[in-house]
């Protein structure tokens, strides 16, 4: 997608859509300003669509005052702190998930980073946060794959039956979790409890609206997680100064994930409903218009980073708009970067070669999801 956002970029911040009608949004500071504006710019994507699949939106789609009243009841288990309390465990799951390979010292040994380390261990992590059996691991990592998968086709048959999929995951998640949520025993400090806990004291939420919550925490936090640990190894095998850089000083390992979610942004875009006719940066918006906000290509926006196409680790300040702007800025960032940060600080003390290998990458197809199914590596 980058030199298509090079393109437009050249043309434009804010360009018409011609296809579909519409908006696109490139440029850094137009986007920044679009996701600050959550008045002229809702999220609630869904309310007019007489809403088959999404009954009840959790905060992701939703404006303020119900996104802010949501938001607050998990807002406190999601701060840098609290998600510092985890790190022990995390250490120990990737621990767990790297003593699978066994290296012959002379060889090495080729590994698919995808299922060996950065798929089960963001699904893992989350749902021992929310205090799920480990036994339900496989059924939670399915439904979350189907929730956010995109059509590997824009074929009406594709489409359908990819709606229908989603539709089957959501019911069967619905039904979990409202089995979980009408046990009275919870695992203490698990956020279900934590929501539950609040809601008692506040919010007075639906079953629904509980439900929907737990979807949301299950599905916003895995693929993305997954694709920043493959696309940062995908960086670092692209760029072997970068690498090597890192493998002398590991204390530059969050400035190369920084620099990894701006250059290969996992989501990279988001989109927004104009909910009164508008001038925006010279051009007029209608009530009802759809805005795409590419993240991806306002991180790569000249007039905010220098050199944007370079991948620099040393890169100061590195303001990048990967984890979105504004109130629904990710809940998860804290949780994403720690995650990260265990899993490439525990790789690069352990393995001290890393090469890749040729193969024909299978990339994940969906309009807003920049990543891959498998990657190979040889470590
Ligand atoms: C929102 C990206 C990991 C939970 C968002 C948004 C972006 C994003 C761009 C804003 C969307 C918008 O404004 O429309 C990412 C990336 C991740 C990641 C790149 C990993 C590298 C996580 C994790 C969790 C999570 C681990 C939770 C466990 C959420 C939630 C929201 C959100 C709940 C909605 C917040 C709101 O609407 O107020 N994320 N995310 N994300 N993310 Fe993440």
């Amino acid at each position: 997608p980058f030199p298509w956002y090079r393109k437009q970029l050249e043309k434009g911040a804010v360009l018409a859509d011609d296809s579909y009608g519409g908006w696109h949004i490139f440029g850094y500071t137009e986007a920044q300003t679009a996701l600050r504006n959550h008045t002229h710019f809702s999220s609630e994507r869904f309310r007019n669509s007489g809403n088959m699949t999404n009954p009840r939106p959790s905060i992701l789609n939703l404006d303020p005052p119900r996104h802010t009243q949501l938001r607050s009841l998990v807002n406190t288990a999601f701060t840098p702190k609290a998600i510092r309390h985890w790190s022990t465990r995390i250490q120990e799951i990737v621990d767990e998930l790297l003593n699978s390979i066994s290296i012959n010292n002379e060889t090495g040994e080729t590994i698919d980073l995808v299922s060996t380390l950065a798929y089960p261990l963001p699904v893992i992590v989350i749902a021992e946060m929310m205090g799920i059996p480990a036994k339900d691991r496989e059924k939670f990592k399915r439904w979350s794959d189907v929730l956010v998968e995109g059509p590997s086709s824009l074929t009406p048959e594709i489409i359908m039956d990819l709606m229908q999929r989603k539709q089957v995951a959501r019911e069967e998640m619905r039904h979990y979790f409202y089995d979980v949520l009408t046990k009275s025993q919870h695992p203490e400090h698990s956020l279900i409890a934590i929501l539950l806990e609040a809601n008692l004291e506040r919010e007075k939420l639906t079953a629904e609206e509980l439900i929907s919550f737990c979807i949301l925490l299950l599905a916003a936090g895995n693929e993305t997680t997954t694709n920043l640990i493959t696309n940062f190894w995908r960086c670092m095998l692209q760029y072997p100064q970068a690498l090597e850089d890192l493998q002398h000083d590991h204390s530059l390992v969050p400035s190369a994930i920084e620099e990894t979610l701006r250059y290969y942004s996992p989501v990279q875009a988001t989109s927004r409903i104009v909910t009164e006719d508008i001038e925006f940066y010279g051009v007029e918006m209608k009530s009802g218009d759809h805005v795409t906000i590419w993240l991806a290509a306002a991180n790569r926006d000249s007039s905010i980073f220098t050199n944007p196409d370079t991948f620099d680790i040393y890169r100061s300040p590195n303001h990048h708009l990967a984890f979105g702007h504004g109130i629904h800025f990710c809940l998860g960032a804290p949780l994403a970067r720690l995650e990260a940060e265990i899993a490439i600080h525990t790789m690069l003390q352990r393995f001290s070669s890393f090469q890749a290998v040729p193969a024909e990458w299978e990339p994940i197809i969906s309009g807003f999801v920049f990543g891959l199914y498998s990657y190979p590596m040889k470590i």
